[in-house]
């Protein structure tokens, strides 16, 4: 009798394993998927679904968004954010919610800010929506993020770079005004 119980109870415990190692495997994929590069255009890096994302060559040349991306998040967000997207004790680590946050939640919060208010604290994300200085690189700045969350990048300042494409450059310059 107790055999059979242990029987049963280790196909319990191991059908559990299972399905977590399942699911932990879907949420590497989905990862992956919102990672990986599947197409380039004027020098921009783009998933499978057309969501921005980095390029780092074997020689670690980053793309020029990653590197306008460091540049742009080390005037406008790291006074809170911490430098190189580590948090602080104000508020969270980019680099994580670069990660796991869907992008388009990624780009409301930073439009639109968010407020959390508790009893022992309130902490601000402001709204840039209005801010050219970072709405016209928000794309930039999401990359290097996505780039600092997978450690594809280290800290500091990426030390080699692609160039700046035309289309890059038109586009910044229409958008700044
Ligand atoms: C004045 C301080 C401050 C600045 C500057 C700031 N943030 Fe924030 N940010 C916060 C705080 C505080 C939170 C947490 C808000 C909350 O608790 O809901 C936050 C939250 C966020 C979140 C949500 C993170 C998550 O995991 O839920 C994103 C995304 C974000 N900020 C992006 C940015 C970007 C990009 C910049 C620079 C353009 C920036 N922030 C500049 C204070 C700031």
């Amino acid at each position: 009798m107790r055999q059979i119980r242990t029987v049963l109870l280790s196909g319990i415990v191991l059908g559990l394993a299972q399905s977590a190692l399942a699911q932990g495997d879907m949420a590497a994929e989905a990862k992956a998927h919102n990672i990986t590069v599947a197409y380039s255009e004027d020098g921009r890096y783009f998933t499978e679904d057309d969501i921005p994302t980095y390029n780092v060559a074997e020689d670690g040349t980053v793309d020029w968004q990653t590197y306008s991306g460091f540049r742009r998040y080390h005037s406008e967000c790291h006074v809170c954010h911490g430098p190189d997207g580590e948090g602080s004790s104000y508020a969270p680590a980019l680099k994580n919610s670069a990660v796991n946050m869907d992008y388009y939640d990624f780009v409301d919060v930073v439009v639109n800010g968010r407020e959390h208010v508790s009893a022992s604290e309130t902490s601000v994300m402001p709204a840039f929506g209005t801010n050219r200085n970072v709405m016209c690189y928000l794309n930039d700045i999401y990359v290097y993020l996505k780039a600092r969350g997978t450690d594809a990048v280290p800290r500091g300042r990426p030390a080699k770079k692609e160039g700046k494409s035309d289309a890059i450059r038109e586009e910044e310059n229409a958008c700044m005004g």
